[in-house]
């Protein structure tokens, strides 16, 4: 497939640092879109934007708490000089953990804030841009979490249910506009988050090997592989697809342990 729907084309990647986000701003950019990538971790932003630029991509790193409106607003102010903003992918995110009563009311909010009241937030500044440069795409992250649950992880699973229904409406009220909207729900992917996550159940790597043997496939995935599902979801290929949340999970949500 060519890529001139996405060349020269800024895509502002949320959580592009690392993991998913990462494996999309690199793919996107191997592809000739100009990656804005928005994150609060310097290091690996600036580090993302190296290999990119090794690469002979176009990407530039701004430091963004997507949960700050101020900082949002920012953030698309310097993204539209760089040229016609169309497209975002909302990746940023965090795990926790816990139960009803578990979960203290400080970690139910940061992670409704992090993983689901930015995605609004960011689309909230970025949407207008779109519409001014005729259509684009917006793909969101949620998780194979929003359909089927593990124990545990009552405000997580939320947002990402929460991910879905806010992707379904905006695909619904963006479809006449030209702005394909869908959201990607991934299962065990190899990333620092989904590392942090099995450190807190035993030695890291025996934890992931196991969490791959529960996926019908075999194996955890890859951020690559995601990032070629959310390439597709931004491409004219997927434009009949309107607010879908797409599993891609190894077969994890569909089996019946
Ligand atoms: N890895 C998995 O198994 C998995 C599975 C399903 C869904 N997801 C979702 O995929 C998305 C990406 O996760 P990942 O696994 O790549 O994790 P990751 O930790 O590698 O990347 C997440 C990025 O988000 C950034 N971030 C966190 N809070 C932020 C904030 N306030 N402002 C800006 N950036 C912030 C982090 O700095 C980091 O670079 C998340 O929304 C996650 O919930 C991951």
């Amino acid at each position: 497939m060519d890529h001139d729907w996405i060349k020269d084309k800024v895509i502002i990647v949320t959580g592009g640092a690392s993991g998913i986000g990462e494996a999309i701003a690199k793919l996107t950019a191997s592809k000739g879109a100009k990656v804005v990538i928005a994150d609060i971790n310097d290091e690996k932003g600036e580090s993302t934007v190296a290999a990119i630029e090794k690469a002979d991509g176009f990407a530039k790193y701004i430091a963004t708490d997507v949960t700050d409106a101020a900082a949002i607003s920012d953030l698309v102010a310097q993204a539209r000089r760089l040229g016609q903003i169309k497209f975002l992918v909302n990746s940023a995110g965090l795990q926790t953990y816990g139960t009803v009563e578990s979960t203290s009311e400080v970690t139910w909010d940061k992670t409704m804030n992090i993983n689901l009241k930015s995605m609004y937030l960011v689309a909230h500044e970025v949407v207008p841009e779109i519409l001014k440069h005729g259509g684009g795409a917006i793909v969101n992250i949620s998780s194979v979490q929003a359909i089927r649950s593990q124990k545990n992880v009552l405000a997580y699973a939320t947002s990402k249910a929460g991910a879905v229904a806010l992707t379904r409406c905006m695909g619904l009220d963006y479809a006449e506009k030209g702005i394909q909207v869908n959201c990607i729900c991934p299962g065990s992917v190899d990333t620092p988050l989904l590392r942090y996550g099995a450190s807190q159940h035993g030695e890291t790597e025996a934890v992931l090997k196991e969490w791959g043997s529960h996926h019908p496939i075999g194996r955890i995935g890859t951020p690559e592989e995601i990032a070629q599902v959310a390439l597709f979801l931004m491409s004219p290929a997927s434009a009949f697809m309107v607010g879908q949340a797409i599993v891609a999970d190894g077969g994890l949500g569909s089996v019946i342990l």
